[in-house]
């Protein structure tokens, strides 16, 4: 990872840290807590001052700029958090650490009324998410418009076991968040198949977790004709990772993450339209989901027993791509007609859905970029939801919403499968216009062994096409977050 970053909790007052940025974290109609007074007696009584006078009234993301506190911190900020929710304090604790790199002060500190330990974790990961920066492609600027990355940050909170706890996980979090956006931002050249393997490799190495890996003569002897058929369009070596975590009891059934890695999807001979067709690097959200979710459970440690597997490869346009017409046989021996070569995401996934039956998954969650019609029904708000399990499907929506990324339902009834259906063979890789979210996971239904299942279309919520403040232009890190949340829901951690 380019850049490396440390949390701390401090006990001692406000007033004195030594810090060049304390950040003030407010929500909406704040009073001032017991744990500001000092503060603000020290400057001259300027935060009560902006509260009465309502220039500052804590809405989301608001900030005022206050001056500095001499033997104390060089500069103060008045952050509003909004109305308090699950997200609220990762995002102020993100918009903290983002204002602290604009400004280069190259660290900071957040303070507030005194935080919960749940409080100090969404903080932590915030603040590693609002501190992360992609450099490895960009030279630097001159030495004098030079701003120093944001290296550490201190939360003024009480020191107990459990907010140091929450503070651990909190950073745990936010590294496999960062992990995955690293991954995403990479270029297609840059981060191929091998990458993600090579990075999924070092994940499995530091944790002590199981590592396997099959290149293309591994995916033959699978008979993993669909995964692929995708692959035979490019000279890059397609991968199929497993990394097993075993973190529970003995031979107790795993959680399984599957990812779709497409390093870069043209669209293959259904070619995509140029515009925007650059977006596409970020294809392989769903595996770099999966590595980040495994680096953050280990560093975690979390006492269950988790596998996350990843499939990743390219879809390009050449004489030996896969045609439109053409038929492949699948691992759990459906055949597929291939009506569109563009919908190659779940072709990838239809076999490894079928791989991950050796596991004996207690339950299986995929997560995929898979469809442009996802983006169009949930904008890059929501990430689609899909699986017939409705108790699966209520954990994950639950997972979402607890961890900060929101998910919504869609419906996968039978009727949609009728749409997938093929002349030549037992189904088809593409449906009309119509659904397209609900078909590509009425596809993958297809293959979903005899374990409880939920898909995550995370085509709109995986990146973000603008600078929302506080979170760049680019990857987002979801949907590390729901699955890490998922997990230890179940583990009750
Ligand atoms: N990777 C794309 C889906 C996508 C589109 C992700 C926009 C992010 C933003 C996927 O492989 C794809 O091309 N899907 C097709 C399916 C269609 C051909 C049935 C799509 O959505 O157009
Ligand atoms: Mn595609
Ligand atoms: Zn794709």
């Amino acid at each position: 990872m380019n850049n490396t970053f440390s949390v701390t909790l401090s006990g001692s007052d406000v007033a004195s840290l030594q810090t060049s940025l304390l950040v003030v974290l407010l929500p909406s109609d704040p009073t001032i807590p017991a744990t500001l007074a000092e503060l603000d007696k020290r400057v001259g009584g300027a935060i009560s001052a902006a509260i009465n006078q309502r220039d500052f009234r804590g809405s989301r993301d608001e900030i005022l700029f206050l001056s500095g506190v001499e033997g104390g911190p060089r500069r103060v900020a008045l952050l509003g958090v909004g109305a308090t929710s699950a997200h609220s304090w990762r995002r102020a604790g993100a918009l903290a650490a983002r204002t602290a790199l604009k400004l280069g002060t190259g660290s900071l500190a957040v303070a507030g009324a005194d935080f919960s330990p749940a409080q100090v974790e969404s903080l932590a990961a915030g603040l590693h998410a609002g501190a992360w920066q992609y450099l490895d492609t960009k030279s630097p600027p001159p030495e004098a418009e030079r701003k120093a990355p944001v290296a550490s940050a201190i939360i003024a909170a009480p020191v107990s076991p459990d907010s140091k706890t929450a503070l651990a996980n909190g950073i745990a979090l936010g590294t496999g968040v960062s992990l995955a956006r690293t991954l995403g931002m990479t270029p297609g050249n840059i981060c191929t198949p091998d990458l993600l393997a090579a990075t999924a490799r070092d994940v499995a190495s530091r944790h002590g977790m199981k590592y396997t890996e099959l290149d293309r003569a591994g995916l033959v002897a699978e008979k993993m004709g669909s995964f692929l058929a995708v692959a035979q369009g490019t000279p890059q070596e397609p991968r199929l990772v497993a990394i097993e975590y075993s973190g529970g009891k003995a031979g107790e059934p795993p959680v399984v993450l599957v990812g779709k890695g497409l390093c870069f999807d043209s669209g293959g001979i259904s070619i995509k339209p140029a515009a925007s067709m650059e977006w596409m690097k970020y294809d392989m959200s769903g595996a770099g989901g999966v590595i980040g979710a495994m680096e953050a459970v280990g560093q975690m440690k979390l006492p269950i027993n988790v596998v996350g597997v990843f499939g990743a490869t390219t879809n390009m346009p050449s004489g030996t791509a896969m045609n439109p017409g053409d038929v492949v046989r699948s691992q759990n021996g459906k055949y597929i007609e291939i009506i569109n070569t563009d919908a190659e995401g779940r072709l990838v996934l239809a076999d490894l859905l079928s791989y991950v039956r050796r596991f004996k998954p207690a339950a299986v969650i995929d997560a995929a970029t898979l469809t442009g019609a996802c983006v169009v029904a949930l904008g890059h708000t929501a990430t689609g939801v899909l699986g017939v399990d409705q108790k699966l499907v209520d954990e994950v929506l639950a997972a979402g919403n607890a961890s900060g990324e929101r998910g919504w339902q869609l419906p996968l009834w039978d009727d949609y499968s009728e749409l997938m259906q093929s002349d030549v063979a037992d189904v088809k890789n593409a449906g009309g216009r119509w659904a397209g979210a609900i078909t590509a996971a009425a596809f993958l239904k297809e293959f979903v062994g005899d374990y409880p299942w939920v898909h995550l279309d995370v085509a709109g919520t995986a990146y973000s096409e603008t600078d929302l403040g506080f979170i760049p232009k680019g990857p987002t890190g979801v949907p590390v977050g729901t699955f890490v949340q998922f997990l230890r829901t179940r583990c009750g951690n």
